[in-house]
């Protein structure tokens, strides 16, 4: 029997405490341009409108019942979020977060004692991020180390004060107390539930919400115009650079079941709404040689927005997270209201951003078979700047070695290496992981590989490195995974990453 439509509902959101609703909005509506241009809130602002200054920040308050008091509070950039995302979350701009009594909150007041600002238009976003970073330290009862600043802060630019003077703010401000009353917003945000899904329309379009899996298949199925969006930090763009009007999206930001994390079979199973930072906190703990990758994909709030599945659909040639699954045997879920099939994540790629996804499907989930003590796994990113850049290189080498054996020596059994940015998809090295498979590993064969690898690949040309400049990192990339796994005095990544001093201070 079909149930009536549920009458259309504005979007409801707390801003800086305050329970609004927004019945005329745009699907495209940034919260950027809403917060200053409707509510006047102009402490927020506009730098680069593609998540890369941080000038943006806000900090954006959710249920989540695996959070301290059942609240998550998470820096995200303002300008490339859609307004009727912000549904049923509590957002906090600079000009809320001042004590009760009206003084400044630690965060500000030990910006101005630690001269962390000059011009001060980076001033409300750095603000921002270290509120977030302050309450969920209090969240976490721990003060975070004193390295943590520098992660919580790697999504903000300053072109004029400095940094050192805001990461001394970073550790001042945790002398000053100001405690957040999570248990109160979660109420709050309790209340704004109706239960009731979003479907909101607008002369420039329309923008659904289904709370369940099947509700958003049955939408995609009837809509496969419409667009997919995830967390928005590459659809955001399309709106803020590429100017393209979308008039029919499809959120999928809603639905529980596409968020879960679990182990299922001796397989990590992660939900492809699982957002990047959830993401990476799963896979890290079973491989810890992903930490430096994790930390250094993009920013904190875009990692806090964008989710896994939005990596992998989209299928970026420099996505980050594809090379590593690849070699890791991760398997992707796609699933319409026809059924579910499941994919070797390579075979996704048919060629520049062109999936196997039909357009009623959509993708479900990212599996990844569980390690064992013969798995030697390494991944690496090549990119001009430690932090939130784009990879010139990406690669991921996996090796099953099994040990010797009597008069046998120890063997590669399966070697899978991925590679982005070396053609128009993540894809696998099949010429080098012939040379490897079968022999033991040792210098002959990792240098037969490096060889075998020119055979793989034809890569570009483009602003971020020459041809000739990607062919040689690749090849030097497998010899670093040569020098850290080799069974004679492998080397520790300190010898082999001068990143790594870096990574090692962080932690
Ligand atoms: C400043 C900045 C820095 C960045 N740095 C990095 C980086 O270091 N490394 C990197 O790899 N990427 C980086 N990115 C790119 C981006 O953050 C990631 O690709 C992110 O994972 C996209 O996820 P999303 O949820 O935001 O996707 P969205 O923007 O919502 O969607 C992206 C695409 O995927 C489709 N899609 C989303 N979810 C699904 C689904 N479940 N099923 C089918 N289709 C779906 C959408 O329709 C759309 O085509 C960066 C982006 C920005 C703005
Ligand atoms: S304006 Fe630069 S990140 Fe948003
Ligand atoms: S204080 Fe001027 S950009 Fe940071």
């Amino acid at each position: 029997m079909n149930r009536p439509a549920a009458p259309p509902r504005p979007i409801r959101l707390l801003l800086n405490g305050e329970a609004l609703e927004i019945a005329d909005c745009a699907p495209t509506r940034s919260l950027l341009t809403w917060l200053r241009e409707s509510r006047g809130l102009s402490g927020t602002k506009e730098g680069c409108a593609e998540g890369d200054c941080g000038a943006c920040t806000v900090v954006v308050g959710e249920l989540d019942p695996a959070a301290p008091d059942g609240v998550r509070l998470a820096a995200l950039n303002a300008c490339i979020q859609f307004l009727p995302a912000l549904d049923g979350k509590a957002v906090f701009t600079v000009e809320g977060i001042r004590a009760a009594g009206g003084g400044l909150h630690p965060a500000q007041q030990a910006m101005v004692d630690c001269h962390g600002s000059q011009c001060g238009f980076c001033t409300p976003g750095f603000v921002m991020s270290l509120w977030a970073h302050y309450n969920n330290a209090a969240g976490h009862t721990q003060r975070p180390p004193p390295e943590s600043a520098c992660s919580a802060l790697s999504g903000n630019l300053c072109r004029c004060t400095g940094y050192r003077p805001i990461l001394d703010a970073a550790q001042r401000m945790f002398a000053l107390p100001a405690p957040f009353d999570r248990a109160a917003l979660r109420d709050q945000l309790r209340n704004l539930d109706t239960g009731t899904p979003l479907d909101l329309r607008h002369p420039a379009g329309r923008f659904r919400a289904p709370r369940t899996l099947d509700a958003l298949l049955a939408a995609r199925a009837a809509s496969p115009d419409a667009t997919l969006l995830a967390g928005c930090t590459d659809v955001g763009l399309w709106v803020t650079k590429q100017l393209r009007d979308l008039d029919d999206i499809l959120y999928i930001g809603a639905v529980d079941e596409l968020k879960r994390i679990d182990v299922r079979a001796n397989r990590l199973r992660i939900g492809a709404g699982a957002s990047l930072t959830a993401a990476w906190a799963a896979l890290v703990p079973h491989w810890p040689q992903l930490a430096e990758i994790a930390e250094r994909f993009a920013s904190p709030p875009i990692r806090n927005a964008g989710t896994l599945g939005g990596n992998v659909a989209n299928g970026s040639p420099i996505g980050d997270s594809m090379p590593a699954l690849i070699a890791l045997g991760a398997t992707v879920e796609l699933a319409s209201v026809r059924g579910n099939r499941c994919l070797p994540l390579e075979t996704l790629y048919l060629g520049y951003r062109r999936t196997a996804m039909a357009s009623d499907e959509l993708l479900a989930a990212i599996e990844v078979p569980l390690p064992d003590d013969a798995q030697v796994f390494r991944s690496y990113k090549v990119a001009k700047r430690f932090d939130s850049d784009i990879s010139a290189v990406c690669a991921a080498f996996a090796l099953r070695i099994e040990p010797a054996t009597g008069s046998d020596a120890a063997q590669i059994v399966e070697a899978r290496i991925a590679f982005g940015g070396m053609a128009a998809t993540p894809r696998r090295a099949a010429t080098a992981e012939a040379a490897l498979t079968g022999q033991q590993w040792s210098e002959a064969a990792v240098r037969a590989a490096m060889a075998a690898l020119d055979a793989d690949y034809t890569p570009q040309t483009d602003l971020r490195a020459s041809a000739d400049y990607r062919r040689r990192v690749a090849r030097n990339l497998l010899w670093r995974f040569w020098l850290e796994t080799r069974p004679e005095a492998p080397l520790p990544t300190t010898a082999t990453r001068v990143s790594a001093l870096r990574e090692g201070a962080r932690q």
